[in-house]
């Protein structure tokens, strides 16, 4: 930068050299910034996993579940890994920190192949949904499946049977469902008022559902 001219003609020059370098001035990451984001919120067994599955099969969506990731860590043997099986055993929320981060590169890893993305599970409390849309980018809405903690917990509890996984049983399906009450309803309430949420009654078959589903996302341009 030639650097004679007065401060404020210099400083010119140098925020061209800012903005050629494309980053986002609301300091977002620039390789996130076109993707569009459903975020898909329920208590635990809602089905926003079994609902994702359809999604992607017919709109070509990248589905992207922060308790997938998380257990995918847990399977890597690091030690991270090891606390996070702590928390997750305990129907707890695991720190922000981390599942940011592993959703953020997750979504970089994809973002070459689509645009669209489901973050499944994710916000859970409402700091994850501002951090999110603050550090990546808004999200276009959210997917909410509203269900009795009593379907919840039946549903679990079959999947308990064969699942293997350390929170699929009575006590921890209890404290999960506790957690959603207390933590992630916040953030229903928060899209709510600013018109984003498609709450989808659940308690029905995957079909009937599912058509709920597919009336929303074909309202949307992605
Ligand atoms: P996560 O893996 O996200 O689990 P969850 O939200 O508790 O619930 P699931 O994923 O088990 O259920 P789902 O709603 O996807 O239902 P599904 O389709 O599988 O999180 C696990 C843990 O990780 C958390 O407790 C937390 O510790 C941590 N974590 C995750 N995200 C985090 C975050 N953002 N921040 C911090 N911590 C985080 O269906 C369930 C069962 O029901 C299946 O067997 C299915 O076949 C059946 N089913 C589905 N739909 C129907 C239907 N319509 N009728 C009958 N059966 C049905």
């Amino acid at each position: 930068v030639p650097a004679e001219s007065s401060a404020d003609e210099v400083f010119q020059q140098v925020q061209k050299v800012f903005d050629s370098m494309s980053l986002d001035k609301s300091g977002r990451d620039p390789v996130l910034k076109d993707a569009k984001v459903l975020f898909i919120v329920g208590g635990p067994g809602s089905g926003k996993g079994t609902q994702c599955a359809k999604i992607v099969e017919k709109f070509g969506f990248c589905h992207l579940s922060s308790g997938d990731l998380l257990r995918e860590e847990v399977a890597s043997g690091s030690e991270r890994g090891a606390k996070l099986k702590d928390v997750m055993a305990r129907g707890e929320l695991v720190s922000m920190d981390d599942v940011l981060q592993l959703m953020c590169d997750a979504m970089k890893k994809k973002i070459s192949e689509t645009k669209c993305f489901l973050i499944d599970g994710y916000p859970r409390e409402l700091e994850q949904g501002t951090r999110f849309e603050k550090e990546i980018v808004p999200c276009v809405g959210v997917l909410y499946f509203d269900v009795s903690d009593e379907t919840m917990t039946s549903r679990l509890l079959k999947r308990g049977e064969t699942s293997g996984r350390v929170d699929d049983n009575e006590e921890t399906i209890k404290k999960r469902l506790q957690t959603f009450h207390n933590q992630t309803k916040p953030v229903i309430d928060y899209y709510s008022q600013q018109d984003k949420v498609c709450k989808i009654p659940a308690e029905g078959s995957e079909k009937d559902i599912f058509a709920e589903v597919e009336k929303y996302v074909s309202s949307h341009k992605w």
